[in-house]
């Protein structure tokens, strides 16, 4: 699989890609699927459902790697937090209620008894058996910062108030929080590999909101502790890690955490990768692609970028990604578009 051997620091002819959100509204075959489903949990939920929607892009496109379609809230929907999907995700509030936060903590002594984990790990074997090969399995989960956010929002946020605030009068039961996600993601993680997972990645969606001192301890810390206990188990499972929007802290990130992988969005200026983030010993890049040139260029601007991501990284083992997930409103042909440049260089 050239995916995992990129990520073992063995460089390929042909360059591996797969696309964040690769699974999704801008496929009219997962439209026809999620229709069936009713809401989102309930697709995430249901093994046939999730592992035919995660194998519909594989079966369009010639990708290196499949994304079990699951979603970053299950971990905190397992752990008995209310969670639904509107337009974004609304979650129970469960930060500022002692008893129902005592509840949640609870729980974690059940949570590798959890139906809604098992539902995905019942996704993850089917799928791996269903898919070629050559395609590597991904699995995923949030890192504890991300699903800190979420719960401590209450969903989507704009400015991250509650949390930052959260972090100064209440950094106890903060802290509390961040422990009790690492321990649930790492029973998670482990779970996953042992379903069939080849491939894990960390998605720390919001670590821009974090820097200094509450970088290290709430981004660096929990991943590594993660990271450590996967390795424990599964030495060989490469892990990538996608700290958003970290900028110049993706450089620290790269020096202190011990993922085999760094995926960069799109925001992380091509130089600085140059210079400095492809220089960290020991660690693969992905990406950065911008969603919005996939789903608003047209195939000349969709070919040039391309062309400027890849001379940036393919000198070295490299995966091809986005710097964030596809949008719904993506066409098809663009995708189809990217793909070609991407054939053309091997
Ligand atoms: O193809 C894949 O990438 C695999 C599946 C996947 C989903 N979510 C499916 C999904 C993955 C890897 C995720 C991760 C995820 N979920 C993240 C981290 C990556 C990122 O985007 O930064 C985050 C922050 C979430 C939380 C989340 N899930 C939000 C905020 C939303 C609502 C916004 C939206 O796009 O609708 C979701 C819903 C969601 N997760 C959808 C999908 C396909 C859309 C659901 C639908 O079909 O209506």
């Amino acid at each position: 699989m050239v995916i995992i051997e990129n990520l073992r620091n063995i460089k390929t002819t042909r360059i591996p890609v797969w696309f964040m959100r690769q699974a999704g509204r801008y496929l009219p075959e997962y439209q026809e699927i999620r229709k069936k489903a009713g809401d989102f949990f309930s697709m995430c939920y249901n093994p046939k459902l999730a592992s035919e929607v995660t194998l519909q892009p594989i079966r369009r496109f010639d990708l290196d790697a499949a994304i079990i379609f699951a979603d970053i809230l299950v971990v905190p929907h397992a752990l008995g937090i209310n969670i639904e999907f509107n337009k974004g995700p609304v979650v129970e509030q469960v930060f500022n209620d002692s008893n129902r936060f005592n509840a949640i903590l609870k729980n974690l002594n059940n949570f590798h008894l959890s139906e809604k984990v098992a539902a995905i790990l019942e996704t993850i074997a089917l799928t791996k058996s269903r898919l070629p090969e050559s395609v590597a399995l991904i699995g995923f989960a949030g890192s504890p910062f991300t699903v800190a956010t979420y719960i401590i929002e209450g969903g989507s946020s704009r400015d991250f108030s509650y949390v930052k605030k959260a972090i100064i009068i209440n950094k106890e039961r903060f802290n509390t929080l961040i422990n009790i996600l690492t321990d649930a993601t790492i029973i998670y993680l482990k779970e996953q590999i042992k379903a069939g997972a080849q491939i894990i990645k960390l998605f720390d969606s919001w670590a821009s909101v974090l820097y200094g001192d509450n970088y290290l301890e709430y981004i660096i810390k929990p991943t590594n502790k993660i990271i450590s206990a996967i390795r424990e188990d599964y030495p060989n499972v490469p892990i990538i890690c996608f700290p958003r929007g970290s900028g110049l802290n993706y450089l620290d990130f790269g020096k202190s955490v011990d993922c085999n992988a760094l995926a960069l969005d799109e925001a992380v200026p091509l130089d600085f990768i140059l210079s400095k983030l492809q220089n960290i010993p020991n660690k693969v890049l992905q990406g950065n692609f911008s969603n919005y040139t996939l789903a608003y260029g047209n195939i000349d601007q969709i070919a040039i970028e391309a062309k400027k991501v890849i001379t940036t990284f393919n000198t070295k083992p490299f995966i091809f990604n986005l710097g964030h997930g596809i949008l719904p409103e993506t066409k098809i042909e663009n995708v189809e578009a990217l793909m070609g440049e991407i054939r053309s260089w091997s």
